[in-house]
């Protein structure tokens, strides 16, 4: 299982990797971390229910204004750097992650900020295409240091939103609001009880020490980009416009199960949604009566639904949350994210979290010849800013 590493070990890395790239100190800090996702899946752009929170995993940088209105950028991790004028016309090119700064920064212009020039040194330790959104992380992360830079705040959903229209137009991923909301908003010890449709949200606390949330990157990266996402998403608008509501969340399962769909793949679809968002509701209970074990059903229900209704799973999640749901010590475990590789979550008793992880590894290598990378995480806070 990978070591916890804490977010303070990470900003000294970035905090020094800045120095000796732009030969002085910064003087801010950011810290913007993945998230996971208990239950929910592909139901947000329906207007469900999701039950996120971020992750102790972050993307992490240094920076400081600088006299020359350029943006600077230097990942120590890649090795990579870049430069450019973000208050110029900025073009999305292909595959590449700066469609995120870039994107961003677009929106901010659109909005009519004046975005300060910067240098920036960053550092993540978010699995890339792991399914845990380490693509709303780096937006997040640039839309924090525009709005410290600019000594103003958005509100925080409007903050989710104008990086989800980032992800849309410079990323070319029809995204839900779920990954920006949840590196946005979420607070330490909680998850994010997120209504999709009205934005509203309720924090629901997840803090008995003996529960752990077990997360399993099967190191197998999926492209959101490649339009399987988006099928999914035209799929679920073509069986609410042929039940007659604006979204599928509008829907009762007692509906979409009487409904004749005119096909069976729009069908299984629907299915997915109005049930995955009655176990939404299902699991929010079951938490506030620490009903693990109801808990555990409704997330292998959830990877059932996901693999066979919606089709967005693979086999290398299938082997994994098949085989954590064998596992003792293991309430439930399913895909998690947009699906196609990427994480497996597992609801665990933590006291056997070193096995689980030692028998998931092992099997997944033996089976795959893959690596998974294993980790424990609690519910951590959102997006962060601070002064060195
Ligand atoms: C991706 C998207 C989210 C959401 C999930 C599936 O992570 O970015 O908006 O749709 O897939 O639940």
């Amino acid at each position: 299982m990978d070591k916890f590493v804490p977010q303070s070990e990470l900003i000294e890395k970035v905090e020094s990797g800045f120095h000796s790239h732009f030969g002085r100190p910064a003087t801010h800090y950011v810290a913007s971390p993945g998230r996971l996702n208990v239950i929910g899946e592909h139901v947000d752009y329906a207007g469900g229910y999701v039950l996120p929170a971020a992750i102790e995993r972050w993307i992490v940088a240094a920076f400081r204004a600088n006299e020359d209105g350029v943006v600077r950028i230097w990942d120590v991790k890649f090795e990579d750097k870049a430069e450019f004028d973000p208050n110029a016309p900025l073009k999305a090119e292909p595959k590449s992650w700066l469609n995120y700064p870039k994107g961003v920064f677009a929106q901010f212009q659109k909005i009519g900020w004046e975005i300060p020039g910067f240098d920036i040194c960053m550092f993540s330790n978010v699995p890339t295409g792991g399914g845990l959104s380490s693509s709303a992380a780096l937006e997040a992360l640039f839309a924090t240091v525009v709005e410290e830079l600019n000594g103003k705040k958005l509100d925080k959903m409007e903050k989710a939103l104008l990086c989800q229209k980032a992800e849309h137009e410079y990323a070319g991923v029809p995204c839900g609001i779920m990954d920006q909301a949840a590196v946005i908003l979420s607070e330490k010890d909680c998850l994010l009880q997120l209504n999709c449709k009205d934005l509203t949200i309720e924090t629901v606390p997840f803090t008995n020490p003996e529960i752990g949330l077990l997360i399993i990157d099967s190191n197998v990266h999926h492209e959101l980009v490649d339009g399987e996402y988006e099928k999914r998403r035209n799929d679920c608008e073509q069986a609410a416009s042929e039940l007659g509501v604006e979204l599928l969340c509008d829907a009762t399962v007692e509906q979409v199960n009487a409904f004749e769909f005119s096909n069976s793949r729009v069908r299984r679809r629907a299915l997915h949604v109005v049930n995955e968002i009655q176990r939404n509701k299902q699991m929010e209970v079951c938490l506030q009566n620490q009903d693990y074990a109801k808990a555990g059903k409704l997330i292998q229900q959830s990877h059932n639904s996901l693999q066979y209704r919606f089709e967005v799973s693979c086999p290398e999640l299938d082997f994994i949350a098949g085989l954590c749901n064998s596992l003792n010590g293991v309430y439930g475990a399913r895909m998690m994210g947009g699906g196609f590789g990427g994480s497996v979550i597992a609801m665990i008793e933590m006291d056997q979290a070193d096995e689980i992880a030692a028998t998931v590894e092992s099997r997944y290598k033996e089976q795959f010849d893959i690596n998974a990378a294993v980790f424990l995480t609690r519910p951590a806070q959102g997006v962060t800013c601070e002064t060195f």
